[in-house]
């Protein structure tokens, strides 16, 4: 009697563990395909995203990060459509980089492969890119000191400031003005010059019509339009119409030659930030700006502006393009 209860405890003990047994076989495989079913259900929707997406065309995931960034409709479709090259990513690490370009760097970039990254972004957000008065638009007036006038912006016929004023003589060679801006910040640098240097700056061309221009225009056109153009700007697109500009010489060195070798063009290219102008047409920058260098040109943008402009060595029309119009 008694072996046989033992008997049934024992028969009751194994089908115990062995229902247990089983309950937990089964419950790990639901478990298990339950989560592998959510893994699955995850995965496919990460394939639809476009992380996913980018990341098929080569791009690491890092890389694929940056680029969502700057993702729009076509920059999308690009990098989904075109095998990678290593150039659609490092571009986008460029100073001067800006999103609404990236088509148009790449575009440019496939027929001047031999051009720098850096320049390449420099002619495309300026516009020089698109070659010389190709493209022209009304230039923001709203901008005040950093109105932009080049071969891409231009001003209306009859534009002109309302601050203008006489330079005083003892500064400017006659018959030139300037916003009254201009001139108090022009006859702070003209004082240290002297100063420093010991020397008398002049101004000798100012505000300019649209008139003035045209006719400068024409003079130089004398000597062929492309020559014209490295020179003078077209009526309408000159700064010397905005009030801003002034061409500087000194009494020691009046003639332009003379004056590019001298020690206060050294100086003026040095310090003229700390009165808010900048040399407007430097060495090296034509392909921006469009004209040969100009050792007597000058533009006010004031000293905020002008000082950043000069610590990154950049030229208004590139400042403009990423700091303003963005
Ligand atoms: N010489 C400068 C570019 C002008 O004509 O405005
Ligand atoms: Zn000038």
């Amino acid at each position: 009697m008694k072996r046989k209860r033992k008997k049934r405890r024992l028969r009751l003990r194994y089908e115990g563990v062995k229902f247990i047994t089983y309950f937990l076989a089964v419950l790990f495989l639901i478990i298990y395909t339950i989560t592998n079913s959510i893994k699955a259900y995850n995965h496919y929707q990460y394939t639809k995203t476009d992380e996913y997406k980018i990341q098929t065309m080569g791009y690491s995931l890092e890389e694929t990060k940056d680029l969502l960034k700057i993702m729009t409709k076509d920059i999308k479709e690009f990098l989904l459509t075109t095998p990678k090259e290593d150039i659609y990513y490092t571009i986008t690490k460029q100073k001067y980089f800006l999103a609404k370009n990236y088509l148009e760097y790449i575009e440019y970039q496939k027929s001047h492969q031999d051009t720098s990254l850096n320049e390449i972004i420099a002619l495309v957000n300026t516009h020089a890119s698109d070659g010389w008065y190709n493209n022209t638009y009304k230039t923001d007036l709203s901008k005040n000191e950093q109105i932009l006038v080049n071969k891409f912006y231009q001003l209306d016929e009859n534009f002109k400031r309302d601050d203008l004023i006489n330079i005083p003589l003892m500064y400017s060679y006659s018959g030139n003005m300037a916003s009254q801006e201009v001139i108090n910040n022009y006859i702070e640098m003209h004082k240290k010059v002297k100063e420093e240097l010991g020397i008398t700056l002049m101004v000798n061309s100012s505000f300019r019509t649209y008139q003035d221009q045209e006719e400068i225009y024409k003079q130089f056109s004398s000597k062929g339009k492309e020559y014209a153009d490295s020179y003078a700007a077209r009526p309408g697109f000159s700064e010397h119409q905005t009030g801003l500009a002034i061409d500087i010489t000194s009494t020691a060195n009046p003639t332009s030659n003379a004056f590019k070798e001298s020690n206060e063009y050294t100086w003026l290219k040095e310090h003229c930030h700390e009165y808010g102008f900048i040399h407007r047409y430097p060495e090296g920058k034509e392909n921006i700006t469009g004209y040969n260098t100009e050792s007597w040109h000058f533009r006010y943008v004031g000293k905020k502006i002008a000082t950043q402009i000069y610590n990154e060595g950049i030229t208004f029309d590139e400042y403009y393009a990423y700091y303003i119009e963005k």
